[in-house]
């Protein structure tokens, strides 16, 4: 089994081909009261650079690449597809090939078209269709170069974020496992008014970074499993799943009921939507502690990351072992990463994260790859450019790449593993 291991890094084409400007999170960030801290601007060009992105990924020994399809570019207005993007992703994909690396293509990446967004976005229950439409074109133009497929990216982050945000009445303290910023309500309503009247005088502005509605919630499980019915008819020999962001939950004292309320929001409830998808995408950053009252802050004595949470990749191989036991599909851990300046306590985390998936493997849990987060140091939505996630560094003057050690150790440490 390890040795057809998917061994690489993820990434999303908004956090790193640049000038996605028929995207939702571009207006977000142009508006006067953006809640962006910078503008994601031409990122790390990977949409001109992905030759060299993937050449280095093959001279690191890695086979396999995480990568994203921007909807805008690909649909830019309902209904009108762009050739020349379309294009462009047969490259990418073609150039994948020629190294000798397996691609994972995640067809939504948290951004959306505009014009998704001025008809209701996440909350209009038409997404189902349109995001059907959407995926059966790519894989009708691109599925000959396609196998493994990821419909949605963290599909439970909205749920999430509404989650977050009755905590954030609580406690100022709690990170979630993505860049986005909460805002005080107040300040929230007037950059909703803006960003409506940006949108072209709509009322709410629903994008899949917004807080949703137990509707909302549904109709992405919807589209998943819409759009994998689609693009099976396309071509039965696609491997389809979605991915959820997962946290190790574990509990402090008391709060055996509180976990089990907590992971079911997160996980179980999304079972019978994804039970008849052909492998399980997982992301796992973190845990999270809870008490009787809910998520606890990271002890002080613990070392954080960037992100403000816990430095602990003890938690993929519990996070594997508990999805396993409750769903019967292959896993591909499709995130797993750490913000940081530091790159030896990088390799550390990939260390600790690569020996408890051997661990699962050799329990006989089939985890059949691991995607590190990131390829690159990228844009982590609404905090930019501020957390490093990347295995290469980049300066974003020149756009010159700088590998760190921790690309080259991460296929060093899965050989070593596997030969143990
Ligand atoms: C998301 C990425 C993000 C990463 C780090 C994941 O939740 O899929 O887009 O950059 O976490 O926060």
């Amino acid at each position: 089994m390890t040795n057809n291991f998917l061994l690489g890094a993820a990434t999303a084409a908004y956090q790193v081909e640049g000038n996605n400007d028929k995207s939702d999170f571009w207006i977000m960030e142009h508006l006067k009261n953006s809640t962006f801290k910078e503008k994601s601007g031409e990122a790390v060009d990977h949409y001109n650079r992905y030759e060299e992105d993937i050449q280095l990924m093959r001279e690191a020994g890695m086979n396999a690449y995480r990568f994203s399809i921007e909807w805008a570019r690909i649909e830019p207005e309902k209904g009108i597809f762009d050739r020349e993007a379309t294009e462009h992703y047969r490259n990418v994909l073609e150039c994948c090939h020629e190294n000798k690396i397996t691609p994972i293509v995640t067809m939504h990446h948290f951004s959306s078209p505009q014009w998704i967004i001025r008809e209701g976005g996440w909350e209009n229950e038409k997404i189902v269709d349109y995001f059907k439409n959407y995926c059966r074109y790519v894989v009708t133009e691109l599925g000959d170069l396609m196998e493994f497929i990821c419909t949605i990216n963290e599909a439970n982050m909205r749920n999430e974020l509404i989650t977050v945000m009755k905590s954030f009445a609580k406690s100022l303290g709690i990170n979630i496992q993505v860049g986005v910023k909460l805002q005080l309500p107040e300040k929230m309503m007037a950059g909703q008014r803006e960003a409506g009247k940006a949108f072209g005088g709509i009322e709410s502005v629903n994008t899949f970074l917004s807080p949703c509605t137990p509707k909302g919630d549904l109709l992405i499980m919807q589209a998943h499993e819409a759009a994998r019915d689609a693009m099976r008819t396309v071509d039965n020999r696609f491997k389809i799943g979605l991915t959820l962001s997962l946290h190790d939950i574990q509990v402090v004292g008391n709060a055996t009921e509180k976990a089990v309320e907590m992971w079911d929001d997160e996980f179980k409830h999304y079972l019978p939507f994804i039970e008849k998808d052909d492998f399980f995408g997982l992301q796992n950053y973190t845990r999270t502690l809870v008490g009787e009252e809910g998520e606890l802050s990271v002890p002080e004595e613990k070392k954080k990351t960037q992100m403000g949470y816990e430095f602990y990749p003890q938690a993929l191989e519990n996070v594997i072992r508990k999805v396993s036991s409750e769903l019967n599909l292959p896993i591909i851990v499709t995130e797993n990463g750490v913000a940081t300046d530091n790159d030896k306590d990088r390799v550390t985390f990939i260390e600790e994260a690569l020996s408890g998936v051997k661990r699962c493997i050799a329990d006989g849990i089939p985890v059949l790859g691991y995607m590190h987060w990131s390829l690159l140091d990228n844009f982590e939505w609404q905090l930019g450019y501020s957390k490093t996630f990347g295995l290469i560094e980049v300066d974003r003057k020149t756009q010159t790449r700088k590998p760190k050690d921790s690309f080259y150790r991460l296929a060093e440490i899965w050989k070593r593993e596997s030969e143990r």
